[in-house]
């Protein structure tokens, strides 16, 4: 191994340019050369890349974003853009790849790996948490505070006016950005799309709280089966005619800004263990963080199993919105 290359790709995540910061330090430590590819998959396969040394990574632990870009891509869906890719790489002379990412970038990978052999390690890089072989993804701890931040907020107002508030957070497929903003800012419900809950299930429990409360929020995953905040609002208006309803999209403002200590601290520390990983010969894995011990899942564990929502924390939220 003499020459590696990093790229982010996917959703962006607070803590990829600690990772990037780390991975391009790590490897120059160790005598490799770094590429830095722009633009996710779309820099493999269309060529574009910058060389990165020590100094292009100052400064930027603390920064949000990627400064390598990011992106969707759909023609590395395709084996010909897979083919592109493996050409770019075997151009610059790129002996192994580190994918900073979620699942769709850990598929691709699997999918370069696969077609063309090319030794590639994963690190997790998305706010949703929702990566199997490890506890957190980097970026994910960030976005829950930038989301309890905003429902300080919102319940300030909320209690002012007396109202009953539907927020929105992100998450696709899952809820660990939604469970844990409203267990850390004491919502009263909190839907998620890992858990049938009835809009009826929902109503009972607002009809509970206004008992002894005027205002209550409700934490909407995106993804929820019942719709997201602005449908789930709507249905929710009909049984609670006297509600005075407002709804908030947190939206993208989730996935900005400085990432929290501990998502630089993870970021640093599996970026270190990626090279390592690399340079040891392991391939086709994610490195993840569990128990605070370095774990490697191959990448189609990562993505096929399902990272379980701690079914307890319902029942303590419940408890505690009492
Ligand atoms: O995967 C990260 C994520 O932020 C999801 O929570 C969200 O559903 C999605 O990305 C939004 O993607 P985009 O930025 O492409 O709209």
């Amino acid at each position: 191994m003499k020459h590696i290359g990093v790229f982010t790709s996917g959703g962006d995540s607070p803590g990829m340019n600690a990772a990037i910061r780390a991975v391009v330090r790590t490897a120059t430590y160790n005598g490799l050369k770094v590429t830095g590819i722009l633009g996710g998959f779309d820099g493999l396969v269309n060529d574009r890349t910058r060389e990165l040394g020590v100094r292009d990574v100052s400064n930027i632990i603390q920064r949000g974003g990627t400064i390598l870009r990011s992106a969707r891509c759909d023609p590395f869906r395709k084996e010909e853009g897979r083919e592109q890719a493996a050409a770019t790489l075997q151009r610059h002379g790129i002996d192994g790849l580190i994918a900073i990412g979620g699942d769709g970038t850990f598929t691709g990978a699997a999918a370069l790996h696969q077609e063309h052999g090319v030794l590639i390690i994963g690190l997790p890089g998305t706010i949703d948490n929702d990566l199997w072989g490890t506890d957190h993804t980097i970026g994910y701890d960030t976005a829950v505070n930038t989301a309890v931040e905003a429902i300080d907020k919102i319940r300030d107002t909320a209690s002012s006016h007396d109202r009953l508030f539907f927020v929105e957070v992100m998450g696709r497929d899952t809820g660990f950005i939604a469970m844990a903003s409203g267990l850390a800012s004491g919502a009263e419900y909190v839907m998620v799309p890992e858990k049938l809950q009835s809009i009826d299930e929902l109503v009972a429990s607002l009809k509970a709280a206004s008992k002894t409360k005027s205002s209550s929020i409700v934490i909407v995953a995106e993804g929820d089966e019942e719709g997201g905040a602005f449908e789930i609002g709507r249905k929710a208006r009909l049984s609670l005619p006297d509600s005075d309803i407002r709804v908030t999209v947190l939206g993208h403002l989730q996935r900005g800004g400085s990432p929290s200590a501990s998502d630089r601290i993870l970021a640093s520390r599996l970026g270190v263990a990626a090279v390592e990983a690399l340079i040891s010969g392991r391939k086709n894995e994610m490195v993840g963080m569990m128990n605070d011990q370095l774990v490697y899942t191959p990448f189609i564990k990562a993505i096929g199993r399902q990272k379980e929502l701690n079914s307890d924390l319902f029942r303590i939220l419940a408890i505690l919105a009492t």
